[in-house]
């Protein structure tokens, strides 16, 4: 496959609607995407993801701004001129042609010698072992089936950059996890440059290597899985991906590379992310899972829930007027605090992260 870097540069896209109204749907978006990478466009419904998708792929014209595929400016090409293939959520098959026949199509419309097109299908059916369906009709299979043969009519293009628009939306839980694990499995073998949207934060951190987080057409944050959950640039994305306690602290001394803040009287050495002043008031993100309960903790609590989940066990306890959520591991022989009983517990502090 020829892998393409993607280039977003100042692009933003203004919809007018029929009352006169503008829509700032993407608002002066910058995004390089290197080749073989695999990033998710992620964040609410209306943020902009879609139309995010649509000017790479050509079916959108932006208002302002440039996109690249590789070196080339790609803003006034046609779609069927920019090396990008795509997957819808609804599939968007031929329901009277064989999933044989659903495939072959692009690579007919090309005009390849019939032998060619042969090959190519029968090598893209192999590859997603599918050979069995090659007879089918849409109508003959299940919702999961077609979105593969949709995946393989858009992988059987070869493209420099394949796309994805919330393909797993229409399947059910179970299914979406099994077509997540394919998609990325089939991603690595084939090396392809894959942009994916989706509103599913675990579907996003599963399959990527880099997530954007967008909110109201701007982007909040790009970085790995790890970096977006560790280091959130903002309380949206530190609220947005996984659960987050946001607590207010002052920092109390200012070192080479860290901080020691107080939170509530304790202090805590953490890392610098941002640069502050002594005495700033600060605002941190401690995760559920980043507060170790103790007989030694430093906070004692008053529960006011507290759930057994099986994997975990989660409380929720009023910390300084304010609820607090902790969520302890493997609680199956550590004796639980009830309702209205008192938890001690401290913070993480390597899992502190400053906002
Ligand atoms: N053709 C259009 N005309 C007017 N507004 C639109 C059009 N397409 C999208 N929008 C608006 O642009 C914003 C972003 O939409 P979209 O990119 O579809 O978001 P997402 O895919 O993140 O849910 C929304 O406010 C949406 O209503
Ligand atoms: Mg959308």
């Amino acid at each position: 496959m020829n892998a393409k870097r993607v280039k977003f540069e100042n692009i933003s896209k203004v919809f007018v609607t029929d009352k006169n109204r503008q829509v700032k749907a993407v608002n002066n978006i910058n995004l390089d995407i290197q080749p073989g990478e695999f990033v998710c466009l992620l964040g609410p419904s209306g943020c902009g993801k879609t139309t995010t998708l649509r000017m790479l792929a050509g079916f959108e014209v932006p208002t302002d701004g440039h996109i690249f595929i590789g070196d080339e400016n790609i803003e006034r090409l046609t779609p069927d001129k920019r090396d990008t293939a795509m997957v819808f959520q609804n599939y968007a098959l031929f329901p009277h042609m064989n999933v044989f026949d659903n495939i072959a199509y692009g690579l007919k419309l090309q005009k390849l010698p019939k032998e060619e097109v042969e090959a190519r299908v029968e090598k893209i059916l192999h590859l997603m072992k599918m050979e069995e369906f090659a007879e089918r009709v849409p109508s003959q299979m299940s919702g999961g089936q077609q979105q593969r043969v949709s995946l393989a009519r858009a992988l059987v293009m070869e493209p420099g950059v394949l796309l994805f628009d919330e393909p797993l939306s229409n399947l059910d839980a179970k299914l979406r996890l099994h077509m997540r694990d394919e998609i990325r499995k089939l991603q690595q073998e084939v090396g392809i440059t894959s942009i994916y949207v989706t509103h599913d934060q675990s579907e996003a951190m599963g399959l990527s290597d880099k997530v954007v987080i967008m909110k109201d057409g701007v982007i909040e944050q790009v970085g790995s899985p790890t970096e977006i959950y560790q280091k959130p640039a903002n309380s949206f994305v530190a609220n947005f991906i996984g659960r987050a306690n946001i607590l207010e602290a002052v920092i109390k001394e200012v070192g080479e590379d860290g901080y020691t803040i107080d939170v509530h009287g304790v202090p805590y050495s953490v890392e610098k992310s941002k640069e502050y002043q002594l005495g700033d008031k600060v605002e941190i993100v401690v995760r559920p899972e980043a507060i170790e309960v103790s007989e030694e903790g430093n906070f004692t609590a008053k529960v006011g829930k507290s759930m057994f989940m099986g994997a975990h066990h989660e409380y929720e306890v009023n910390f300084f007027g304010k609820p607090l959520e902790i969520s302890l591991n493997n609680p199956k022989n550590k004796s639980m605090v009830a309702v209205d009983e008192s938890l001690r517990f401290s913070l993480d502090a390597a899992s502190i992260h400053i906002l």
